[in-house]
């Protein structure tokens, strides 16, 4: 196989039949269609190479930066392609919050703007989320930039209603696959592949993963995120279904260990959400059924999310078992929660004067945040306190973050850890600015 430039690798992924033994369906044959295949290692280099290329000329032309909201795959491919054609590229988003992604896209040339979402309040004279400002500024007319738009843009869906759909078809001699399951991020692949694949065979069931409730898996969103995604239409989808991040990590070292199948948290995601969809209905099968298809899509490749698995599931890696996780955290344990609200709160923080941590960004917290507080980062604090408490456990601690939910989940760990006075900000700082309570600025 010669090729005249790397973008001609491009799709063309293969579909392999993942083993009976190992997924246990008697009546169903399953199948992952392997986009850690493409050259830049994942799904999005379909879409980030449709959405740039008829752009590009004019790009050049007029030295235009390339810009996405992208803190992953996307941004990977759009810093490849950029640099290939001469042309700077910066990804801009609220969180980069897998270290290794972000290393990659630093070494790829990229230039990284981190803002707070609008969930993290940045200023309360201003209510437009910062995000979807700088997203107005980039889509302006006569822009200096070339922003490729993957939540709005159509060339998103198109590179998988003409290329992955139709692949999966020809791999399958021409039928459609009973069941098409994927994680949904921008939704660009689920979409196109959902519309290509009807137009074949309408009765192709077609199934939606995102991520649990407030649990994180990098690259896809929660079913609250997902609807404010542009290209995201739930008539797309027969069911939606949410997956964990401990379900998504089940998957990935099945699909590494018992298939070879090298994939990324959101193809053990769709490989769990798969077979867990499957499983009733391939019970009601029987022999004399036809036999059935199904196909998911693994987006990318294990290696960058090793420290998210060390983070998650410790001893995969030969660590121990962590202790103090958040989503061991019960429903009853977070309604047991003393939640305070906004003039609750300041009454309590001026009686008791309790340490107030803000788990919000350092851009959120530096543009403002309650007086006297302390910013450690969601993600810090769960490290943190993995080892036990980090303060005593009789200090009263007010807990706040963009909206209430994870400070209660916080507040229920930090409880169960035998902490006796931890309380969260109902409604977060949100509700506080809303309330009018006084907030500092750096
Ligand atoms: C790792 C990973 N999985 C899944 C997806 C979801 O793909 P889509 O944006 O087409 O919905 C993405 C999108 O960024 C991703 O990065």
């Amino acid at each position: 196989m010669r090729y005249d430039s790397i973008t001609q690798t491009i799709g063309n992924t293969p579909l392999v039949r993942i083993d009976p033994r190992v997924h246990g369906l008697r009546h169903i044959d399953l199948y992952g269609k392997l986009e850690m295949f493409n050259p830049f290692g994942s799904v999005k280099d379909r879409a980030a190479w449709n959405m740039v290329r008829p752009e590009l000329d004019a790009a050049v032309r007029a030295g235009s930066q390339i810009v996405e909201l992208s803190s992953g795959n996307t941004a990977k491919a759009l810093s490849v392609l950029a640099g290939m054609h001469g042309l700077s590229f910066k990804s801009v988003t609220n969180r980069m919050r897998v270290p290794e992604i972000k290393d990659l896209l630093l070494l790829l040339g990229a230039e990284i703007e981190e803002l707070p979402g609008r969930s993290e309040c940045l200023d309360p004279t201003d209510t437009d989320d910062p995000l979807t400002l700088f997203h107005r500024t980039l889509s302006e007319p006569g822009s200096a930039y070339l922003h490729t738009d993957q939540y709005f843009n159509d060339r998103n869906t198109e590179a998988h209603a003409l290329g992955t759909g139709p692949e999966i078809v020809k791999d399958l001699d021409g039928r459609v696959p009973d069941w098409f399951v994927a994680c949904v991020g921008t939704a660009g692949s689920s979409t196109g592949v959902a519309r290509s694949l009807r137009e074949h065979d309408p009765r192709v069931r077609v199934v939606g993963l995102v991520a649990h409730k407030s649990d994180f898996i990098p690259g896809i969103r929660t079913i609250d995120e997902v609807h404010e995604v542009g290209l995201f239409d739930p008539a797309t989808y027969d069911t939606m279904e949410s997956v964990t991040a401990d379900e998504a990590i089940d998957g990935m070292l099945t699909l590494a260990r018992g298939c070879g199948i090298l994939a990324g948290p959101t193809g053990g995601a769709a490989y769990f959400g798969t077979v867990r969809h499957l499983r009733e209905l391939d019970a009601e099968l029987t022999d004399d059924d036809e036999r059935k298809a199904a196909v998911f899509i693994v987006c990318d490749r294990i290696e960058s999310y090793l420290s998210y698995v060390k983070q998650r599931r410790p001893e995969a890696v030969g660590l121990t078992p962590r202790k103090n996780a958040l989503s061991d955290v019960s429903d009853a344990e977070i309604a047991a929660v003393a939640t305070l609200r906004a003039p609750e709160a300041r009454e309590w923080i001026a009686r008791e004067r309790p340490l107030v941590i803000d788990l919000r960004s350092p851009s959120a917290y530096a543009a403002l945040h309650i007086e006297d507080s302390v910013n450690i980062v969601d993600e810090l604090f769960a490290e943190l306190i993995r080892g036990g408490l980090p303060f005593s456990r009789r200090r009263p601690l007010l807990l706040a973050c963009p909206v209430g939910d994870r400070s209660a989940r916080y507040a229920a760990l930090l409880t169960r850890m035998g902490h006796t006075d931890a309380r969260s900000l109902a409604g977060g700082i949100i509700a506080w600015r809303d309330a009018g309570a006084p907030l500092g600025r750096d």
